[in-house]
């Protein structure tokens, strides 16, 4: 084929703001593009990253590599060298299961049902100060505020600053973004060594009895010895970054794609029984996580195309959740799709997205206040919106609004 895409596509930053037009020609083109030079492959279809995820001895998540952008602004890998640490995310068989046996699922979803009451005391005050304020940042006084205070008491974690917690949530999705620079990387690279060790700090400082909350589930796992003190670390680190940032993405770009749409506003306003259905649009509209990796340990097949061992493979859930093959109108919100909740924002498989139930919880609760104490929603046209340089992640950066 001569026309596929070329490597530089990928990191290109109006792509980076809006993605969708090359995930379609990717679709069309070249379903898995191995990307040239890269050692990187990228699954867009939905039908071939819903198979990819199903393999999970040929697409393994032992992650072997970070992705940088190299002086030519092409995507390069940066390998571990075989050090690539197996914790929960990162975990295949058999390790992957007991991780998770050991922080769920009862403890989880019990906890996350007690949050309802603080989610919505939190939601409430957070909106009516952004609607005070009229015109006003909706990340930094909204988004970025619920999701990371919410995490930190699921966890439980001692004197803790939610602002130094959200930088660490922030850091965790830059290192896995593909657009820094390989020296930007590294600098990242020693912050995270720096919250690691005060997250083990934590860890020391609990004891019997143990909390019923995560950080005490996953002490007892240590001292049970299922878990060593490195493993336990990178879990609690997981579930920081995993619950700190996702979450403010979608709350952002669900609010997004209301302020753009005031006939949407005027429906789920007028029946707001439809706003579970809205927010599953949200995730499949503007996945938070436009995909996540896979490595591959002895060459495979996916589709047509063969992959090489050693591929870090991209799978693009952002990309097969608006697959035209899978979704009619795939570009288009509709709160009457019969398979809303069949995306694939939260993954699917083994590794399915354990917060999923808590963000939709949080997305809903943030989602029935604002409407409900505006009538307007709409973007400041004098400050666009302004998306995170992330090829993996589907963020607002900043996201200034009028509410009245
Ligand atoms: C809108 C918000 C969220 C999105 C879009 C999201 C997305 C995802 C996705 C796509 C996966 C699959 C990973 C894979 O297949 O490799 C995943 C797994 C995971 N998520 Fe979420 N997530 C969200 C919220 C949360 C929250 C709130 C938490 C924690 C409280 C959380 C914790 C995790 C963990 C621990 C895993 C790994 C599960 C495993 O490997 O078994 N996520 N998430």
């Amino acid at each position: 084929m001569t026309d596929l895409p070329t490597a530089d596509l990928l990191l290109n930053p109006e792509l980076i703001a809006d993605p969708y037009p090359l995930y379609r020609r990717l679709q069309t083109e070249a379903p898995v593009w191995n990307v040239p030079g890269a050692e990187v492959a990228v699954v867009t279809s939905f039908p071939l990253v819903m198979e990819a995820t199903a393999r999970v001895e040929d697409f393994s998540n032992n992650m072997e590599a970070l992705i940088y952008r190299d002086e030519q602004d092409l995507p390069m890998r940066l390998d571990f060298g075989g050090e690539g640490v197996q914790t929960l995310a990162t975990a295949d068989r058999p390790l992957h299961t007991l991780h998770r046996k050991i922080v769920f699922p009862e403890l989880v979803a019990r906890q996350m049902n007690a949050l309802e009451g603080d989610i919505t005391e939190l939601a409430t005050d957070c909106v009516a100060r952004a609607v005070e304020a009229g015109a006003v940042e909706f990340m930094a006084t909204v988004a970025n505020v619920i999701p990371i205070t919410i995490v930190e008491r699921l966890i439980g974690f001692h004197d803790s600053d939610p602002q130094r917690l959200l930088a660490a949530a922030f850091d965790s999705t830059a290192l896995l973004g593909g657009t820094l620079s390989l020296s930007d990387l590294e600098g990242l690279v020693l912050r995270t060594i720096a919250i690691e060790e005060w997250i083990g700090e934590q860890l020391d400082a609990t004891s019997e009895p143990y909390d019923a909350n995560i950080l005490g589930a996953v002490k007892r796992g240590m001292d049970d010895g299922d878990l060593g003190r490195h493993e336990a670390t990178v879990i609690l680190h997981t579930l920081l970054s995993a619950g700190g940032e996702s979450t403010t993405s979608l709350i952002g770009n669900a609010v997004r794609v209301l302020a753009e749409r005031p006939e949407l506003q005027a429906q789920l306003r007028a029946d707001p029984s439809l706003l579970p259905n809205f927010v599953e649009e949200a995730l499949r509209m503007e996945s938070p996580f436009r995909y996540l990796m896979r490595s591959v340990p002895k060459q495979t097949r996916l589709g047509d195309t063969d992959i090489p061992a050693g591929t870090t493979v991209l799978l693009f859930w952002g990309a097969a959740n608006r697959d035209p093959q899978e979704y009619d109108n795939a570009d288009e919100v509709d709160l009457g799709r019969r398979t809303s909740r069949q995306h694939l924002a939260f993954g699917r498989g083994i590794h399915y997205c354990v917060g999923a139930p808590l963000a939709r919880l949080e997305a809903r609760i943030v989602l029935a206040e604002l409407l409900q104490q505006t009538t307007e929603i709409r973007l400041n046209p004098d400050q666009p919106p302004r998306w995170v340089d992330s090829l993996q992640v589907r963020r607002h950066a900043e996201l200034p609004l009028l509410l009245s």
